[in-house]
């Protein structure tokens, strides 16, 4: 789970994901890295550890890092929040296949006039509340495809 700072959206993407996977005992890794590293070694901002807390989901233990090469050799899916995170990742592939892992994560969903999930890092509590109904809501549907 990939966003711009590794602070907001893409700890709780990683967060409900390691969430619903335990839930179900599967087997898979999940982890979330930001497209730049001035938050690395941060915690998740306190306003998003909030929200994911409110709905039972403890993201206070992660740490912000910065994408590195090995991601695209040890995860075989790479979802990112929003275009401009799309382009970024994407540049960092070396191959067509690294290229071809990087998804934006909405595109799971086909029912939402979003695209993109919205960066809340300058906004207000409901903008952080909105990027968990799309997190919620698009991690739901990665868990059923894999299920499936
Ligand atoms: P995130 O939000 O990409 O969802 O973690 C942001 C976090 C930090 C900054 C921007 C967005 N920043 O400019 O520091």
């Amino acid at each position: 789970m990939v966003c711009l700072g590794n602070i907001c959206r893409s700890p709780l993407a990683d967060g409900l994901m390691r969430f619903k996977v335990e839930k179900l005992g599967l087997n898979i890794q999940v982890d979330s890295a930001g497209t730049i590293g001035i938050h690395s070694g941060q915690g998740p901002d306190p306003r998003m550890v909030q929200t994911a807390k409110n709905n039972g989901i403890d993201i206070s233990f992660l740490r912000a890092r910065k994408i590195k090469d090995e991601d695209f050799t040890i995860f075989d899916h790479i979802y990112v929040m929003d275009r401009s995170n799309l382009r970024d990742v994407q540049s960092l592939a070396k191959t067509i296949e690294e290229k071809e892992k990087v998804k934006l994560i909405l595109d799971v969903l086909d029912t939402t006039n979003y695209k993109e999930v919205p960066d809340p890092y300058y906004g207000a509590e409901r903008d952080f509340i909105k990027v968990f109904e799309l997190l919620d809501k698009a991690t739901d549907k990665l868990i059923e495809e894999i299920v499936q």
